[in-house]
């Protein structure tokens, strides 16, 4: 069966990670079997789910609830150790996959090579649903990319890594030394080094190995994208409003066949409870004037909160005017760190 997806987009420090979390806390006390794919976690949230870089395999997350028929799991990306584990993979031999892993270019193009990070987070979840463990699997995103940097990478990946571009680079005709005469070619080798020259044709011509099998997978994690159990959500500050940068991802979403689920609005402030009021007569023995001024700062807080809640809810509803679901968030106060705190957030996410 295909797993439910949900990935959490936005700019970076809107609350992706923390959605992407609350959202998995949301579906594992739905009874569903989760694993959240986490990659920037704040230190404290990293602790209360208990991932971190040295794991690679998606660790449980005590959830300290018997009621909770549904199972929680988390993960961080590496994306060196995502890169390796695909040459692994899809490298023709073991042997190729360790001389590729070990070549002194590989490390520096596959950390670099642009969207290399998105790229990896979306192979990361091509390979998790082939576990076939897991009834959702929500996804994070990277911080640096917007949410169409997100959906564009794996494109760019794609045309970097084609064959042909590989093959004219590595290619009979001398590659990208080509044109060069015997002589030349020689005097580039000196001049760059034995090794260096030597290291760059190989490592041009492993990737060029492997390159038709990473099409072959974007293919179907495209088709996973697009598929019916698949939404994205846009993560955004509630007064940031919509922008240019939203219409286009939602339809850049569209053009692809993906759902959107709608907008989260991360830190809203809720109407505040209502408070007793303060008694204005002074317990005996305390500063009538003292009093007085405590009476009227305290007294005028509430009125204050509820302004700025007004405010967040009309901005809320201006965000869902174009027609699109805003899935609102409340501000925790003191952080969004614990398993606790997400599961207050995790009630306002959407139903399955
Ligand atoms: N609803 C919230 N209430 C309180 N703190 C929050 C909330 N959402 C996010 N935060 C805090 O804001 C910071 C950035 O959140 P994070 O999810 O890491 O953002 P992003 O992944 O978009 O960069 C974190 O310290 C997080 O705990
Ligand atoms: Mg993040």
């Amino acid at each position: 069966m295909t797993p439910q997806v949900v990935v959490t987009c936005g700019v970076g420090g809107v609350g992706k990670t923390t959605t992407a979390a609350a959202f998995g806390v949301a579906h594992a006390l739905a009874g569903a079997r989760v694993v959240v794919v986490t990659i920037d976690p704040a230190r404290r949230l990293a602790d209360a789910l208990g991932v971190s870089l040295t794991s690679h395999t998606p660790e449980r997350v005590p959830l300290d609830d018997p009621s909770i028929c549904g199972t929680l799991s988390a993960v961080m990306l590496d994306r060196k150790a995502m890169w390796d584990s695909m040459v692994r993979t899809l490298a023709p031999s073991a042997d190729a996959a360790d001389r590729l892993i070990h070549n002194r270019y590989y490390r520096a193009v596959s950390t670099r090579l642009t969207g290399s990070h998105e790229y990896m987070a979306v192979e990361l979840l091509h390979a998790l649903v082939a576990e076939g463990a897991w009834d959702v699997i929500v996804l994070d995103t990277p911080p640096a990319s917007n949410a169409e940097e997100f959906l564009r990478a794996p494109d760019r990946v794609r045309r970097l890594l084609d064959r042909r571009v590989l093959e004219a680079l590595t290619g009979s005709a001398g590659g990208l030394f080509g044109g060069a005469t015997r002589k030349a070619l020689g005097l580039a080798r000196r001049l760059i080094g034995e090794r260096v020259f030597d290291d760059i044709q190989e490592f041009l011509g492993l990737l060029s190995a492997i390159s038709e099998q990473v099409v072959a997978h974007n293919a179907a994690i495209d088709k996973l994208l697009a598929s019916r159990s698949t939404a994205f959500y846009l993560v955004v500050t509630v007064n940031h409003g919509r922008d240019d940068d939203d219409a286009r991802f939602i339809e850049t979403l569209r053009e692809r066949g993906i759902r959107f689920g709608g907008f989260v609005a991360n830190r809203v402030h809720e109407q505040p409870p209502p408070i007793q009021r303060f008694d204005p007569h002074p317990p005996p023995g305390v500063d009538p004037a003292a009093w007085a001024q405590w009476v009227t700062v305290l007294g005028a807080l509430p009125a204050a909160a509820a302004r700025e809640a007004e405010h967040d809810r009309r901005a809320a509803e201006r965000l869902a005017s174009g027609g699109d679901s805003v899935w609102c968030l409340p501000e925790v106060p003191g952080g969004a760190h614990s398993v606790s705190a997400l599961r207050r957030l995790a009630e306002r996410l959407p139903p399955r």
